[in-house]
């Protein structure tokens, strides 16, 4: 068995028998771990939340003074009682509207794991992740608290800097990471984007 086969099974088996509905779990737990994401109190949006694993954690982070609220194209029903979920398409011209009256008020942090289907083509991939990935940023104006943070994935590619230097402008900090949940063969990588400068 190759490592990269050996990690994503022990990822898998780990979620299984700790009830995390997705191994992604563990890359917000790497990245919350490591930068503070996510505290008590907090309202989070997670956009691109099915199955789920990421409301999990963020639900634990936020307590029951917090509130997490996931958006998806799937339903996903989560029977947490500080998890909000709606179906939704990012790339709708409504989707800002819908989202500003499910959530009433500007959250503290914004996730998003959003990938579309895979083609296996990677440039049609890319641009696709990225496409829908600036639909989110896009948003942030509208939804983010001035000094909130914001995690988005990213597939590689020549439009990375597109999203980094957008993300530079808004944000006091900026970082571009590969948690170690994440496949070594998988093009992702997450920006992790602190203090909204609103
Ligand atoms: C990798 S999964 C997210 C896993 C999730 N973070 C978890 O922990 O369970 C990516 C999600 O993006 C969603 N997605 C793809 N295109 C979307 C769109 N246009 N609007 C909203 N969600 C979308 C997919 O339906 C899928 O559930």
């Amino acid at each position: 068995m190759k490592l990269s086969q050996a990690r994503r099974d022990f990822y898998r088996r780990k979620a299984r028998e700790e009830g995390y509905r997705s191994r992604a779990a563990y890359k917000l737990i790497e990245l919350v771990k490591k930068y503070g994401l996510i505290r008590p109190g907090d309202y989070v949006i997670d956009f691109g939340c099915a199955p789920g694993g990421w409301l999990q954690v963020a639900s634990k982070y936020v307590g029951s003074k917090g509130k997490v609220f996931g958006f998806d194209i799937k339903a996903v029903e989560i029977g947490l009682p500080n998890v909000f979920t709606y179906v939704l398409d990012v790339s709708l011209p409504n989707a800002l509207d819908v989202v500003k009256e499910c959530v009433l008020s500007e959250v503290n942090v914004v996730l998003s794991d959003i990938s579309p289907n895979i083609s296996g083509v990677w440039e049609v991939d890319h641009t696709k992740q990225i496409d829908l990935t600036l639909k989110v940023v896009d948003m942030l104006p509208h939804i983010l608290k001035p000094g909130g943070h914001c995690l988005l994935k990213v597939f590689q590619g020549p439009y990375l800097d597109l999203v980094r230097s957008r993300l530079n402008s808004i944000f006091e900090e900026v970082y571009l990471t590969k948690p170690s949940a994440s496949r070594k063969e998988s093009s992702e990588l997450y920006f992790v984007c602190l203090s909204y400068l609103g």
